[in-house]
C-alpha cells in the first residue's frame, strides 16, 4: 500500500478503464472508507447506490453524454468499463453536502490506494432534465440529493497531474 501523501498526490481524475470487473469485496472496502469520513454532528447523511449492470451503465452514459454536450466535448465511452457509485445525501440532515463530500474524497483516495482509477462526475446534476432522468433511472427519492456519481475502474491511462495553486498564493497567516 503506498504511503498517504503518495496516494493524495497520485490521485487523478481517470477517464479510461480496462475491461476488468472490480471484485465486490474491493468495492465494499472502498465504500466503507467513505463511511469513516467526519460528518456534522455525526449525522452520516450518506447513502450509496452501486451500479454494475451493463444496461443501466449504458443508460447513464447516454444521460451523461447529453449533459456534457453544452459544456465541453468528452469521450464518454469510459463508462462502459467502469463501475458506477452514486453518492447521495439526506437533505434533512444538517450540512449534508459537506459531510457527504468528505465521504467522496475518502472513497477516491481509498480507490487510489488500492490501485484503482476514479472520477467524480457532477455534470449531469447541473442540468435539470438530466438530473430528473438520473433520479428516475436509479429510483432516487426526492429526500436525497445526488452529490456525485463516481466512476471506478482499473486505470487504462495515466493522466498528468494538473498544476496546483501554490501555498504562497493561497495560504494567509493570521489574517487574509
Ligand atoms: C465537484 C466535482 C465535480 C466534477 N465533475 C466532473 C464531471 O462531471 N466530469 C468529469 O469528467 N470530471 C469531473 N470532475 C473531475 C475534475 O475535472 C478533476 O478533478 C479536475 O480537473 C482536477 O484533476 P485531478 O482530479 O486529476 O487532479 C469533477 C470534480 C469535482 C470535485
Amino acid at each position: 500500500m503506498p504511503d498517504f501523501f503518495t496516494v493524495v498526490k497520485g490521485r487523478r481524475a481517470v477517464r479510461k478503464f480496462k475491461k476488468k470487473e472490480i471484485p465486490l469485496k474491493t468495492l465494499e472496502k472502498i465504500i466503507e472508507a467513505g463511511t469513516w469520513a467526519p460528518s456534522a454532528v455525526n449525522t452520516q447523511p450518506w447513502e450509496f447506490v452501486l451500479v454494475r449492470d451493463a444496461e443501466k451503465k449504458k443508460k447513464f452514459g447516454a444521460i451523461y453524454e447529453e449533459s456534457m454536450k453544452a459544456f465541453y466535448r468528452q469521450d464518454t465511452e469510459f463508462i462502459e468499463n467502469a463501475t458506477l457509485l452514486l453518492v447521495l445525501a439526506d437533505k434533512e440532515k444538517a450540512l449534508h453536502l459537506l459531510s457527504t463530500s468528505a465521504a467522496i474524497e475518502n472513497i477516491l483516495l481509498a480507490a487510489t490506494a488500492m490501485g484503482l482509477g476514479s472520477v467524480w462526475m457532477c455534470r449531469p446534476l447541473m442540468v435539470e432534465k438530466n438530473l430528473n432522468e438520473l433520479r428516475e433511472l436509479f429510483g432516487i427519492p426526492q429526500k436525497y440529493e445526488i452529490v456525485g456519481v463516481i466512476a471506478l475502474g482499473y486505470p487504462d491511462e495515466k493522466p498528468k497531474p494538473k498544476e496546483r495553486r501554490s501555498l504562497k498564493e493561497i495560504l494567509h497567516y493570521e489574517k487574509f
